[in-house]
């Protein structure tokens, strides 16, 4: 549960300056599953109960729908029945569940001697020192963990944060981007075509709200590589087969190659501004105007480092269970 809570910590609003305000405690209640602090075979449930909710900041929006949140589409698919309190079923706040059962997963792979962590890449133009494609350690994915914020370098973060705390002063958002490496996955792990590493990873990670790319190793700046300088060079190191470089991600054919396994999520900017847009009202059909008050992230990223490594673990759990979608 330790391990657990301190996942949960990271991903908690409320933690830190550029952070919302809302100030859940996020303490998962435990209903079933666990005793003594050791899983009983029983269900795991967990429910984590909203202490900080103020429903009326919402209230604006239930006809009027803020532009990049999803309160449109969720107005259409359920003809007006949405639960629009907080942003319903599209809250970040959906996943404090998914980095509990992904901090279940993490330790559960732990014990297959795959460990995997992520950082802040990059806030806007401001990027940190990335993760080294090949040489990448279980104590640099731990150190980076247990940081107080989640760069690499601690100096890239402070401005990250500035940029932030910038961002918010003028009532606009960030995006940025999210690396994350997976390290120990036995090569042949995966399908080819529709279940291949990427494809599950992939799946898990676009679960996460605010999620609007994902790239496996060079990924789109391999599409201007030529084939001689992406190939990755095979080697043995005593029986063991490793590649020089690891542009590819350490994925061939869907399946690990035995390489660090790297990944990058990117975030768009948070989309509830308190700068005037256009909107309409649902329920008039006229054109409406508005400016999104409440406490909401300035960027959603330094939150959703926690959620990127609980998507992947999820997903590499299940892989290695054998699961199909
Ligand atoms: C950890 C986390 C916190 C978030 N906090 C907010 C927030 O405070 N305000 C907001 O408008 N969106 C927030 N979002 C993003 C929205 O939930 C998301 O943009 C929305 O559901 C629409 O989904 P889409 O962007 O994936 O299309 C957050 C996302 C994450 C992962």
């Amino acid at each position: 549960m330790e391990h657990i809570l301190s996942w949960i910590r990271r991903r908690r609003p409320g933690a830190s300056a550029t952070a919302t305000q809302r100030n859940e405690q996020d303490t998962p209640e435990i209903l079933s599953g666990l005793l003594e602090g050791k899983t009983c075979g029983a269900p795991l449930c967990a429910v984590f109960q909203n202490s900080d909710a103020r429903s009326e900041d919402y209230d604006a929006f239930r006809f009027v729908p803020r532009p990049g949140h999803a309160d449109f589409t969720a107005y259409i698919k359920t003809d007006g029945a949405n639960d629009f309190r907080g942003g319903g079923h599209y809250s970040g706040r959906l996943m404090a569940p998914l980095v509990f059962a992904g901090a279940l997963c993490a330790q559960l792979l732990e014990r297959e001697g795959i460990a995997l962590g992520a950082h802040i890449h990059s806030i806007g133009p401001i990027a940190d020192t990335p993760f080294d494609p090949v040489h990448t350690t279980k104590e640099q994915l731990l150190a980076v963990q247990q940081a107080p914020f989640p760069a690499v370098d601690a100096e890239k973060g402070k401005r990250m944060q500035a940029r932030i705390l910038e961002a918010a002063g003028r009532h606009d958002s960030v995006g940025g981007v999210v690396e994350c490496c997976i390290l120990g996955l036995p090569a042949g792990l995966g399908d080819p075509i529709f279940d291949g590493l990427e494809n599950r990873i992939a799946q898990a990670v676009f679960g996460i709200p605010a999620v609007k790319g994902v790239e496996f190793g060079d990924g789109f700046a391999a599409a201007c590589a030529s084939g001689s300088t992406n190939n990755d060079a095979f080697y043995y190191e005593g029986n063991t087969v490793r590649t020089r470089t690891n542009h590819n991600g350490g994925i061939l054919g869907g399946h690990a190659t035995g390489m660090p396994v790297l990944f990058k999520a990117a975030f768009k900017p948070t989309p509830s501004i308190g700068i005037e847009q256009e909107s309409v009202d649902l329920s008039t059909g006229e054109p409406a105007r508005i400016r999104v008050s409440g406490r909401h992230d300035p960027c959603v990223v330094p939150r959703a480092v926690p959620c990127v490594e609980a998507a992947a673990a999820v997903a590499l759990y299940d892989l290695l269970l054998g699961g199909k979608r």
